[in-house]
């Protein structure tokens, strides 16, 4: 048997098998244990300079890579289209190689277009992660996302997870569905049929419109928020209505007899698709999907930068 060659970019899961995620998971345990020492910083990628590409807006992502980055010792630079040139017409092309020709080795890229990483991909010789692209992938907030089920119940394989929300409009929602697939998880979405693509079932994912009914059979409810920034109509009558349907409330935990883990990948809109007392309960990782970003992040540039994956 021929030795694969090691993955250049982390576009997506797609691309991706059980033993390279099994791999970011081993090294993103170490890498926590580090970040809860009182060094938290190894020189690993000191060598290596990294630029962070957003064009599209983001809080937790943009942050959580940054850290990562200078928890291994890169060098980085900072970009968000808002204050750049592409507001002056240049292509994303241009762009990139304009801040390529200054000797940077990776990309981390976030972007409206679905496909704009792989696009990028074919025509620079930069290693690219995708921080998210358009409705396409998410592939790091899926990997923190499964990390933090395996810290919760110790292992993936076997937990029923519900995606409840905008299926339609999610690179999470996506990205989810192959990683936890991969690692043996059983997956549900649910949400109005409006916001369910219609051959979703083809990818072996249970859907469900009935929200009481996703949570009686889950271990996990991964909850979504509504995409309204991608919405070019209207999917469902009122966001009272949808929230009267699919927002998680304690009145509908407490109709369960069991405690599932909630969770969500941020941002969050309170009283929409959760309840703040269900976003602040016990039952709630969000905080922890977050801390668990940074150690996800380091794993996959340090993977990528030292070629072991
Ligand atoms: N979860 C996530 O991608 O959040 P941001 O849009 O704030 O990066």
């Amino acid at each position: 048997m021929t030795a694969q060659p090691p993955i250049k970019h982390l576009l997506g899961i797609k691309g991706l098998n059980a033993s390279h995620i099994q791999t970011i998971f081993e090294t993103a345990d170490n890498f926590k244990t580090l970040l809860n020492s009182p060094v938290k910083k190894t020189p690993a990628l000191r060598d290596i300079t990294i630029a962070n590409l957003f064009f599209e807006n983001s809080t937790r992502t943009r942050v959580s890579f940054e850290l990562a980055e200078k928890r291994l010792g890169a060098d980085i630079i900072n970009f968000s289209s808002s204050s750049s040139s592409v507001k002056k017409g240049e292509t994303l092309i241009d762009t990139v190689n304009n801040i390529l020709s200054m000797k940077v080795d990776m990309v981390v890229m976030r972007h409206p277009a679905p496909g704009a990483c792989m696009f990028l991909a074919k025509h620079i010789d930069a290693q690219i992660v995708n921080a998210g692209d358009g409705t396409h992938e998410h592939p790091t907030q899926a990997l923190l996302d499964a990390f933090s089920i395996r810290e919760q119940f110790g292992d993936v394989a076997g937990k029923k997870v519900v995606i409840v929300g905008d299926i339609l409009h999610s690179r999470v929602a996506l990205s989810n569905i192959y990683c936890l697939q991969l690692l043996g998880a059983e997956v549900m979405v649910c949400g109005p049929a409006t916001l369910i693509p219609k051959h979703i079932a083809n990818l072996g994912v249970k859907v469900s419109h009935n929200l009481q009914e996703a949570l009686n059979w889950c271990d996990v409810a991964n909850m979504l928020r509504i995409q309204l920034e991608r919405q070019d109509q209207r999917y469902f009558p009122s966001l009272k209505e949808y929230s009267n349907l699919y927002g998680l409330t304690m009145d509908k935990l407490n109709r369960l007899n069991k405690e599932i883990c909630v969770m969500h990948p941020g941002p969050i809109n309170r009283g929409v698709e959760i309840s703040s007392d269900v976003a602040d309960s016990d039952q709630s990782i969000i905080l922890q999907q977050v801390e668990n970003g940074v150690a996800i992040r380091m794993a996959v540039l340090f993977l990528l930068g030292q070629q072991r994956l």
